[in-house]
C-alpha cells in the first residue's frame, strides 16, 4: 500500500486486513449512543435492530443507561434474539410467518418477551389460528403519516390503516375480546419527520418545504396520537407507547403520550442522517474497498461497491466515497456489482492495492454484505464482531 493519497487513521489501524472489509469505530458508536440518550431526555430508547444487525453491538448499546428493549424486524429474528438472552423484543412489522407464530405460541418464555405488531383483525385471526398456549402480547400500529388537502398530499410511510381514535378503539376492543391476546403497546412511527432530513444540501426551497411539512405534521400528531393513546388506555393497560426514530428523537420525546422512542441508525450514523438541523453524529460504520486497477488518468477502479440502500432509487441510496476526499462515481456505471470506477483528482494519487473508504447510505443494510465488523478504538483494532449474516442469519 502506498497511500500517496494520504493515509488516514483507519488505514493505519487496519493495515493488516485485506479489503473488502467493514469497520465500526467504537468511540464514534459510543459517542453517537450518548448523543441519542441526551436527545431522549430520560425516555428510554428501544433499539431498532434492523439498523444495527450485529448481536454484540446491540448488547453494547443495551448495556448503556438510556437504552431498553429491542425493536426487531421479523419474528424469526425476535425468536433468535430471545434464545440468545435478549429481552423485551417488539416486532415492529406485522408477521404472517405461520411457522414462527407456531413456535412463539408454544414457547411461554418467548411469548413473555416478544410483542407482535397488529393493525387489522386478519392479523389477530392469524395469531389465534396457531392456538397459543399462553397469551400473546400485541402492539397496535397507528398510521402517523401526514395527510393534507383532503388526502391529495401525503407524507410518511404507508403502514397501518388505523388512523383515528375510533379505529384504534375498534381494534383494541377486538383484541380485548380474544382470550389468547393481550394488548400491551401502541406504536406510531412518524417516518416523514424521523427519516427525512430537514436540511438537504443545496436546495433551500426543498428544505423550507420539508420544515413546513414537518412542523405541521408534528402539531397534528401531538393531538391525534394523544387522543388515540387516551382512548386506548381506557380499554387496556398499555406498557408502552412507541414513536419516533433517529431523526426525531428530541421532538418525539416532547409528546407526553409517548413513553419511549425507537432509534438505531443514529448509532452508526450513515450518510442519510447527515442533513438534520436537530443533531449531529459521527460516522461509525465504514467499509474499505481495494483499488484494483487504473483505467486512465483521473480514474481508479475499486473491487465491489454496489451496496445500494433500500428506498426510492436514486443517488441518495448509493454509498458515499469518504476517504480520500473528492472521488465521485462514473455516470454510466455508478456503484457496480463487482467493480466501481471512481473519478476525481484524488484518483491519481491512489495506487493499486490502496483502499478507498466508503459510508453506506443507511445503517444495518451494510451488514448484509459483510460477515464481520472489525472494531476500532483509538488507534487500535479492538477485535471483531460477527454481523447477523456472519452468524448465518439472513432475516430480510
Ligand atoms: C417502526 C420504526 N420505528 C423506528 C424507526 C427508526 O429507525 P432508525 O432510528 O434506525 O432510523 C423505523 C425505521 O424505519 C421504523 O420502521
Amino acid at each position: 500500500m502506498s497511500y500517496a493519497s494520504g493515509m488516514n487513521r483507519y488505514d493505519r489501524v487496519t493495515a493488516a486486513l485485506e479489503p473488502p472489509f467493514a469497520v465500526v469505530d467504537l468511540d464514534a458508536f459510543d459517542a453517537n449512543a450518548a448523543e441519542l440518550v441526551r436527545r431522549a431526555r430520560g425516555k428510554p430508547i428501544r433499539i431498532a435492530s434492523k439498523s444495527v444487525r450485529c448481536r454484540s453491538l446491540l448488547e453494547r448499546a443495551l448495556a448503556l443507561p438510556g437504552f431498553a428493549g429491542i425493536m426487531a424486524y421479523t419474528l424469526p429474528e425476535a425468536l433468535w434474539l430471545v434464545s440468545q438472552g435478549f429481552r423485551d423484543v417488539l416486532v415492529a412489522y406485522p408477521t404472517v410467518d405461520r411457522s414462527a407464530l407456531a413456535v412463539l405460541a408454544a414457547d411461554p418464555r418467548a411469548a413473555w418477551e416478544i410483542t407482535l405488531l397488529v393493525d387489522s383483525p386478519e392479523h389477530l385471526d392469524l395469531i389465534e389460528s396457531t392456538h397459543p398456549t399462553t397469551r400473546i402480547r400485541v402492539c397496535l400500529d397507528i398510521d402517523a403519516g401526514y395527510v393534507a388537502l383532503g388526502g391529495r398530499v401525503r407524507a410518511g410511510a404507508r403502514r397501518s390503516p388505523v388512523r383515528t381514535p375510533a379505529q384504534a378503539v375498534t381494534l383494541a376492543r377486538d383484541i380485548g375480546r380474544r382470550r389468547t391476546l393481550r394488548l400491551v403497546g401502541l406504536m406510531a412511527y412518524e417516518g416523514q419527520i424521523a427519516g427525512v432530513g430537514d436540511n438537504p444540501p443545496g436546495n433551500p426551497l426543498l428544505a423550507r418545504a420539508i420544515r413546513v411539512m414537518q412542523a405541521r405534521s408534528t402539531r397534528e400528531l401531538i393531538r391525534r396520537r394523544g387522543r388515540i393513546v387516551q382512548a386506548v388506555r381506557n380499554l387496556a393497560e398499555l406498557e408502552f407507547v412507541n414513536g419516533g426514530g433517529t431523526g426525531s428523537v428530541e421532538k418525539t420525546v416532547r409528546e407526553r403520550a409517548v413513553t419511549e422512542v425507537a432509534a438505531g441508525s443514529g448509532l452508526y450514523h450513515p450518510r442519510l442522517f447527515d442533513h438534520y438541523t436537530g443533531f449531529r453524529g459521527t460516522p461509525a460504520a465504514l467499509f474499505a474497498l481495494p483499488v484494483v486497477r487504473r483505467p486512465g488518468p483521473g480514474v481508479v477502479t475499486v473491487l465491489g461497491g454496489g451496496y445500494h440502500a433500500s428506498g426510492p432509487p436514486g443517488p441518495s441510496r448509493l454509498p458515499q466515497p469518504h476517504h480520500p476526499a473528492g472521488l465521485r462515481y462514473d455516470g454510466n456505471e455508478g456503484a457496480g456489482e463487482v467493480q466501481t470506477p471512481l473519478h476525481g483528482p484524488a484518483a491519481d494519487r491512489l495506487r493499486i492495492g490502496d483502499r478507498v473508504w466508503f459510508r453506506h447510505a443507511k445503517a444495518g443494510e451494510l451488514c448484509e454484505h459483510f460477515d464481520t465488523l472489525h472494531l476500532i478504538t483509538g488507534d487500535s483494532l479492538a477485535g471483531q464482531a460477527p454481523t447477523y449474516r456472519g452468524e448465518g442469519k439472513t432475516f430480510l
